[in-house]
Formats: C-alpha cells, structure tokens, sequence
C-alpha cells in the first residue's frame, strides 16, 4: 500500500481578496504535494477559508450583503484564483460548512467534558465601534488599532482553554521531537518568548460577537476563532462526524505548512488542543518567511510603487501561471523572508525560464528535427563529457528529493532542477552537434549527443512537473510521456529510439523588461 502523505494550507481569512503572498503558501503546498505523489505516495492536500469573526462580519456589512452572500462571492474568487495558478488540491474546507460546524461544537463539548475548558470573565480593552477586544500590547498609542478610537476596560463572560497545564508536555514535545516544528530557529522562539514566560490561559468564547460557531450548551457564546479554526485540519477528514475513515487514514499530518506569524497557534495552542483530545499531533509544522513588498509584508501597504504589480490575477494570464508559480517558489530562501519586485519576476522570467529551460528545449528540438527528422536516435557510446553530464543529472535527482522530503525546501530544489538544465546547455556549447552534422562520420556521435539532450530534458522535466506543470506538460507531451514517476527519473535511457517527437512552440518568450515594466505600470494607474 502506497504511503499516505497529508498536507495544509492555514485556511485564509476571505476578508479581502487573496493576495501574491496568500498564493505563496498555497503554491508551496501544491508543489510539495504533487512532488509526494511523483514520488508515489498517496497524497491528500487540503486548502480552504476562515469565515467567521467580526472582522468578517464588517467586511460583509461594508459591501452591503449578508455574511454568506459575501462569503459565497469571495470563496467562488479564492477557487478561481488557485484553478488560475494550477493549484490541485483534494478538498476545500469552509468553517461555514456544517459539518464543521457540528464537529467543532463536539470538540468544543469534549473538552469541557474533561474539563480542559472552564468558564469565567474575560477583562481586556474593549472598542466599542469595532466590537473588539485588544490586550493592552495590541493598542497603538492606547488606541484601537483598527480605527484609532479610544477603548473602555470591560469585563466580558467567557470560557477558557486550560493552556497554561501544558508547558511541561510541549517543551517534552520540542526536545523528543525536533524535527516537529521547522525550521529549527522558530523552537526557540516558542520557548523563550512564549513557554518559558508561562503560558496564559487561552479565551475561547465571545459573547460580543455573534458571527461564529455557537456553543451548543450554552448558545450566548461563540466560539472564538482559534478553535474553530485550526479544528479544520481535523474536521474536514470527518472527525466528529458519522464517517471519519479519512481522519482514521490521513492523520496526523504529515505537514501543516504556515507563515510565521501564525507558528504559535500551530506549535502550542493546536497541539495542546490535540494533547487535551487525545489525539495525535501532527508530525510536522513548517513555518516559513515572507515574501515582502518593498519591505513589507503586506502588498496594499503604500511602499509599493505603482510599478509594481502584484496582482496574480494580472500576471498570470500575461506571463502564464508557471511564471507565477516559479518566482513565488523560486525566491524565497528556506524559511527566511524574501523580496518580491516585478522587475525580479520579469527577470527570471527571461534568465531562467527563457533563456535556461525554454531555450534547451527548443534547441535540441530544432536540431533533432534538422539532423534526425525529430526521430529519437540511439546512444551508442559514452564519453566523459557524456557521464559529467549524467553524473549532474541524477545528483540532481536526488537532491530534488531530499530537499524536499527533508525540509519543504521547494526553492532548493528547483535550483536543483535548474542544474539539469544549465548543464545540458553547456553540454550543447562543448559537444557542438551543429558541427558533428557537417560530418558524415559523426552521425553517431550526434545521434548520442543528442539522445543524452532529450533524456536531461525529459528528466528536468518530470521533476519540473510539480512545480510548473503546464510548460512541463506541453515538453512531456511532446516527448510522449504519459505518466509521471519518480522511478522513470532514476534511468537514463528510458524514452523509445525510433519513436517521433512532436513539435514544440517557445514555451516562454524572451521579454523586453522595459517595456513590460512600463505596460504594467499603466495597468496599474488604470486600476486605482
Ligand atoms: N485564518 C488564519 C489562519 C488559520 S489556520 C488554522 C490566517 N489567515 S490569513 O489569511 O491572514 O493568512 C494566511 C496565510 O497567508 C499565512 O500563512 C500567512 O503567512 C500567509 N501570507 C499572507 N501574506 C504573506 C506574505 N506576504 N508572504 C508569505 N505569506 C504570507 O492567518
């Protein structure tokens, strides 16, 4: 039986549009996923959205609609924007779905019935306007920080999570398991910063907002966003509900994938909920960096100049989704912060994607067909330059691979992959087959030379087939590829001599920066 592998994405607030930097833990997942099932493996990905709070309930008020007519417009948004970006994944969870709903509101029960949830007062700083709660160390100047009005103190009944029982057990959990929570660096910023400290007791209920899973004992209260949300990654296998045999076969996870703004939730209140349930807790939490705008995190901040455009709904139909696809896995270092410019992204565009892959591809294409008819030729010997070649290409085979198995290094491996195809350009420059045309007693060598070109090319683009899959399809295609496994990639001489290769059109074209830069700037002074 296959090995299962469960993969996440945090479920996203639909207050406002999905941003370049929502689609970059989106496009990690659906690369890490469709790199397990190249490798055979029996994946199931979920993605999906966080629906309830006041702040979603204000974002729907504002644009004039109820809650769900809202929700229903952005979430139909959210699903085009990932069929855009060849975003694959296996369900989409809504927290509105009612069998999330009945599912939380048992978790809910289950933990009050062991007693890890108590009831008592809630005191915080309280706006009005905003219906909203703030710690003291949330307000700007002692003001709300949405709306920079004054705040009251106010005393609200609510119900409590029992978080401060679980210190012990979860420093337990860093140090027995170290490869928990990734990377390395963000243990101990949950031990210093939060655990050591001692950890609070955690409110779990609101009175003060209404848009939310009710408790079901006690309807006055909504449960408040953490528990409902991170239940998700439970509730939409079928726990609490009449058919769990996915959540008996996918959990725990084998990754929930993150920014870092959110690790907390994920590496101490999410297994303590698990810890307190009894259940397992999930094998792996990889929090990664940002990807920031002309330094920050947000792409509406005003640091953003209008010749930047960030707006994948834009750049994907002009520069194709694969090119999306590539900067946002591309540009980010393993788990640090990494800077996104439209100049950046059309330059790799032209640098790697053109000039790199593209250009490989349609060279030896143009030269099968000139010299072999785009028939596939023999190898029929090895020369040293022949082994170099092979010798790159399955190290990079293997390095794809165990970069991402061993820490979700999606930009690792693409520059692996990158390798492939940077070599066999190179290979291409030393062996000149345009000479060995010329030479009637070279046919063989050109015919070898030509051979190792398509079996790097077809290799490069398998792996490249998690994550780029349509430029990857249209070269596999060509090659008549029919499945992708990683077992094939392992072997060199694989594709059938004899058989025809289809023809191929550039796969990306060169772009004139300037003018791109300028064409997008209008675009965007358009739009505002
Ligand atoms: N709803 C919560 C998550 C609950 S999970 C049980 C939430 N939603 S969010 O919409 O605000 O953010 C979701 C994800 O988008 C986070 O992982 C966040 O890091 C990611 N990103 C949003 N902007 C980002 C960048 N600029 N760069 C990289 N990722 C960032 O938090």
């Amino acid at each position: 039986m296959a090995e299962k592998f469960y993969i996440t994405t945090p479920i996203y607030y639909p207050s406002r549009k999905f941003t370049l930097g929502n689609c970059y833990t989106t496009v990690i997942c659906d690369a890490v996923s469709r790199f397990n099932k190249l490798l055979g493996k029996d994946v199931f990905f979920m993605t999906g959205t966080d629906e309830h709070g006041q702040k979603i309930a204000q974002a729907a008020k504002n644009a004039g609609k109820t809650e769900m007519e809202y929700l229903d417009e952005m979430i139909a948004d959210a699903k085009d924007l990932w069929k855009l970006l060849k975003v694959d994944y296996d369900k989409f969870i809504r927290t509105t779905d009612d069998y999330h709903v009945s599912a939380v509101q048992k978790i809910f029960k289950q933990l009050y019935d062991k007693g890890y949830i108590y009831k008592s007062a809630y005191k915080g700083k309280y706006c009005v306007p905003c219906e909203s709660f703030w710690t003291e160390s949330q307000l700007i100047d002692g003001k709300c920080p949405d709306c920079h009005r004054d705040v009251i103190d106010q005393e609200e009944e609510s119900y409590f999570f029992k978080l401060s029982e679980f210190g012990d057990r979860l420093l337990d959990l860093y140090k027995n398991d170290p490869e928990f929570l990734q990377p390395q660096s963000r243990v101990n910023e949950m031990i210093n910063n939060f655990i050591k400290p001692g950890l609070d007791d955690l409110c779990v209920t609101r009175t003060s907002v209404k848009w939310g899973v009710p408790v079901d004992f006690d309807p006055k209260h909504t449960i408040y966003v953490w528990i409902d949300a991170l239940s998700n990654y439970i509730t939409g296998l079928g726990y609490g509900s009449d058919d769990d045999s996915m959540f008996k076969k996918y959990w725990p996870a084998d990754v929930h994938v993150i920014g870092k703004e959110i690790v907390r939730f994920h590496a101490i209140i999410w297994p303590a909920i698990l810890m307190a349930l009894d259940i397992p807790i999930p094998k792996r939490v990889f929090g990664h960096g940002w990807l920031l705008f002309g330094g920050d995190k947000l792409s509406k901040s005003k640091t953003v100049s209008s010749v930047e455009c960030v707006d994948p709904r834009i750049l994907a139909p002009r520069y194709t989704p694969d090119a999306v696809r590539y900067i946002l896995l591309r540009e980010i270092p393993f788990g640090s912060d990494g800077n996104y410019s439209t100049e950046l992204f059309l330059e790799r565009i032209n640098s790697d994607l053109a000039n790199n892959y593209g250009n490989l591809v349609s060279r030896t294409f143009s030269m099968l067909k000139k010299y072999c008819s785009s028939v596939i030729p023999e190898a029929l010997e090895e020369d040293d330059i022949d082994t170099e070649l092979k010798q790159t290409v399955f190290k990079a085979v293997q390095d794809a691979k165990k970069y991402i198995e061993t820490n979700f290094d999606v930009s690792k491996a693409l520059a692996s992959i990158f390798e492939i195809f940077s070599m066999a350009n190179k290979y291409i420059e030393n062996t000149e087959p345009y000479r060995l045309a010329k030479d009637e007693e070279k046919k063989a060598r050109l015919g070898t030379v030509l051979r190792n070109l398509l079996e790097s090319i077809r290799i490069g683009t398998v792996l490249l087939s998690a994550f780029l899959p349509d430029c990857s399809k249209s070269v596999a295609d060509a090659l008549h590829i029919e499945k992708y496994d990683y077992e094939d990639v392992k072997e060199f001489y694989m594709l059938s001599a004899g058989d025809t290769v289809d023809e191929l059109g550039i796969l990306f074209p060169r772009l004139d920066i300037q003018k791109e830069l300028e064409e997008l700037a209008k675009i965007e002074e358009n739009k505002q």
